[in-house]
């Protein structure tokens, strides 16, 4: 088998082979990922593609390490690096590092992943120097909907100085890589350009050093809204919904179970 990879080694990868990373919230599909990836992202988008919550801000540290510790039990290869969800860290560095380390001695992650630019630079260096690796992750910032109001594209026009602000910041604060979220293709290889971490990419357009997708929605399983940023590499979704409406029909025409799925006395 392929060795761990480390955040070094992800650190390691700016400018060469494009990083490849997908999220996973469960063990069999960890599995799946691990197999491919160089990063496994246990991200908060799990709130919504399999708690139904309406954006990330409900998701709990709680809810965070019981689908980090099911997926560190299908990841062997793959960085498992794990989101800090909405209220777990911004009140200040001791309250994140408080939190980060839980998930870390609880998930056995290797690395945390929290969302802001300059406002979380302090927060950053403190966990960074205290041996916590930091993914750091900006442009849209999903956990700040109520503020923002909404999942528009970053950083157009003048306001793409703020966001090569917030990339250059968390990489002198030593976050090992950065997501970019939601961001125009020029602003992407720009911040590309001037940072010596790996960016990666979601809906950032292939300037990036890597990339990045929710899982459920490039299989096609979480449909209630399509990204455009979003490629389906399958429909799981519609595979599904076959499956389950030839199951209902079978139990209803007494066609399932059949004579092999069935116990004979003795
Ligand atoms: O929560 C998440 O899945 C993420 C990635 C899409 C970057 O933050
Ligand atoms: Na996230």
């Amino acid at each position: 088998p392929r060795k761990a990879v480390t955040p070094a080694a992800v650190l390691a990868r700016k400018g060469r082979e494009p990083l490849v990373c997908l999220t996973a919230y469960t063990t069999p599909m960890a599995r799946l990922v691990d197999a491919h990836a160089d990063v496994i992202l246990v991200g908060d988008s799990l709130g919504m593609v399999v708690h139904g919550l309406p954006s990330t801000v409900g998701v709990t540290t709680e809810m965070m390490i019981l689908h980090g510790q099911a997926v560190r039990r299908g990841t062997s290869n793959a960085l498992l690096v794990v989101d800090m969800p909405f209220g777990s860290y911004e009140a200040g560095p001791a309250r994140a590092f408080e939190t980060a380390a839980r998930i870390m001695t609880e998930t056995g992650c290797a690395a945390v992943k929290l969302e802001g630019g300059e406002t979380m630079a302090e927060t950053i260096a403190f966990l960074t120097a205290r041996s916590i690796p930091v993914m750091a992750h900006v442009g849209l910032m999903p956990q700040q909907v109520n503020t923002t109001g909404g999942y528009r594209v970053q950083g157009r026009g003048a306001d793409a100085d703020r966001v090569l602000a917030d990339a250059k910041a968390v990489a002198e604060a030593g976050a090992f890589s950065v997501v970019l979220e939601k961001i125009a293709e020029p602003l992407a290889r720009r911040i590309t350009e001037a940072i010596p971490i790996p960016t990666i990419g979601i809906g950032a357009s292939p300037a990036c050093d890597g990339q990045i997708l929710v899982i459920d929605d490039m299989l096609g399983l979480f449909t209630d809204f399509r990204p455009s940023f979003v490629r389906r590499y399958a429909e799981l979704g519609q595979a599904a919904d076959a499956a389950i409406a030839a199951y209902a029909a079978d139990v209803r025409a007494r066609t399932f179970p059949a004579p092999e799925h069935t116990f004979p006395d003795a």
